[in-house]
């Protein structure tokens, strides 16, 4: 069965009264993204890359917008095109371990949807739980275990701001997954399948959570990426999350963990990551 089949988008209206929305759209004018990608990580590199970009608007200046503090998070939205696709790029994101509400960190996921985006990348560095995994491998997200303690959808949900009770079945998009899946290179990255469990942070995990979060099902545990895949789907998104394996999780590499050992993988693999980035891109609305 396909769940996504026929999915109606759901009433959005109140999100395009968002002072975010109305700043936005007064900059980029005509243009219409199709496609959102959160950069994650490290990867803003993509939108450097691979992106023509047609305007770039700081978060700073988008009103009540957050404003990321991460080192390696550049904060802007940079909107272009990737071939023939109109693209917005969130350049790096908020993170609930920062001091931001659920919602707070999840409004920049609203506000491409009023901007009219149909489909949401959600990329992010996670540690290596399953046997096999290598620093340096990507994991498509099939599904998730929400472990944060909280859920952005909690609290009043005023008329035309996405659904009360998404379902979650299909969080993450099979179509989406199976088309990013085909356009893996041939030679050069190794990517897997499978559960992302999300865990607040900062602090990384202990060896005793590891082997909890095994036993659990989960395959990588990464600090984001769950709140916008709920805000995403209670706006009727379709969501693609791709993990960046940037080090083995707690306990199971011998070492001690560090961010600075996230960051260096991330830049090891940025390039063929955003080549694979590109080509998926390319390829969306194929099967949409
Ligand atoms: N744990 C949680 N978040 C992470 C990790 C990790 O090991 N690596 C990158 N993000």
């Amino acid at each position: 069965m396909d769940f996504t089949e026929g999915d109606l988008l759901p009433n959005l209206v109140g999100m395009s009264s968002l002072p975010a929305v109305s700043y936005i759209q007064e900059r980029i004018a005509d243009f219409k993204p199709q496609i959102g990608l959160t950069l994650g990580s490290g990867f803003g590199f993509f939108a450097d890359s691979h992106l023509q970009a047609d305007c770039v608007i700081p978060y700073a200046d988008i009103p009540g917008f957050p404003v990321s503090t991460v080192e390696g998070h550049k904060g802007q939205l940079v909107f272009g095109r990737v071939g023939e696709k109109r693209v917005v790029c969130l350049q790096g994101r908020f993170h609930f371990y920062e001091g931001y509400s659920m919602a707070e960190l999840t409004l920049p996921v609203r506000v491409l949807a009023a901007l009219g985006v149909r489909d949401l990348v959600l990329t992010n560095a996670a540690g290596g739980i399953r046997e096999g995994m290598c620093p340096g491998d990507f994991m498509l997200i099939r599904d998730h275990i929400n472990f944060m303690g909280a859920n952005p959808l909690r609290g009043p949900v005023p008329e035309g701001m996405g659904a009360r009770f998404p379902d979650m079945t299909e969080a993450w998009d099979r179509k989406l997954r199976a088309l990013a899946m085909e356009s893996v290179p041939g030679s050069g990255l190794k990517v897997h399948e499978g559960v992302y469990i999300a865990v607040t942070g900062p602090s990384f995990e202990t060896p005793a959570e590891i082997q909890a979060f095994a036993r659990l099902g989960a395959d990588v545990v990464g600090m984001s990426t769950v709140p916008e895949c709920l805000v995403a789907r209670a706006c009727g998104l379709r969501v693609l999350g791709i993990s960046c394996v940037t080090n083995l999780a707690a306990g199971l590499s011998g070492g001690l963990l560090s961010h600075t050992e996230v960051f260096e993988t991330a830049m090891r693999v940025r390039e063929p990551f955003a080549d694979w980035l590109g080509a998926v891109i390319a390829d969306i609305e194929e099967t949409a």
